[in-house]
């Protein structure tokens, strides 16, 4: 079976929208730092594209996580790389490739509530809310996109396509 990729949003469809965002993101801080938490390995592509268009003043860290996702689905989550630096006292942004099911993020924001944040806020380029099975709050989102699957600007389809500069679908041949 081989698969080919069709295009969903272009380069500079993705790009222009991350620059807004970027804008709204300044207006929102407001002269207040903020503290990016990219979630590896997607989150890296768009947190560095929107890292350059924030004009309040930037720190990031990454961090890594898996989900258990057993027979029963609790979808708990697993630290695979754990933040350098702490978040205590910080205004910290996560940032995100997408949100589907909202498992991921949701168990991630618990964790890190608990670690003391002066604000915790979540921003992602695509939201697919049809897949939604927990609420999550989500205060930034780029694209509302369908029910696809989607690959390109670091989400993957096996590990590949991360690298494409668009965002695409995934077709089976
Ligand atoms: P959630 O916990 O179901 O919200 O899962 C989110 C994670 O699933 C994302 O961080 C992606 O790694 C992966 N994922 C969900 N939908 C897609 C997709 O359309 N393409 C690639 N990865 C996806
Ligand atoms: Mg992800």
């Amino acid at each position: 079976m081989s698969e080919h990729i069709r295009v969903l949003l272009s380069e500079e469809e993705v790009i222009a929208r991350i620059k807004e965002m970027g804008k709204k993101i300044s207006e929102d801080y407001n002269g207040e730092p903020v503290h990016l938490v990219s979630v590896l390995k997607g989150g890296a592509f768009i947190t560095c594209e929107l890292a350059k268009r924030i004009e309040v003043p930037v720190t990031l860290d990454f961090m890594s996580v898996s989900s258990y996702e057993g027979t029963t689905s609790t979808g708990k989550i697993k630290i695979v790389k754990d933040l350098d630096s702490t978040i205590d006292g910080k205004n910290v942004l996560v940032v995100e490739d997408i949100i589907d099911t909202g498992r991921t993020l949701h168990h991630l924001l618990e964790l890190l509530k608990e670690r003391n944040p002066k604000s915790l806020k979540l921003c992602t380029l695509l939201d697919k809310p049809d897949r939604r099975v927990v609420d999550v709050d989500v205060d930034y989102v780029g694209f509302e996109i369908p029910d696809e699957f989607v690959v390109g600007f670091g989400l993957d389809y096996a590990q590949k396509y991360r690298n494409l500069p668009y965002i695409g679908i995934v077709e089976f041949d």
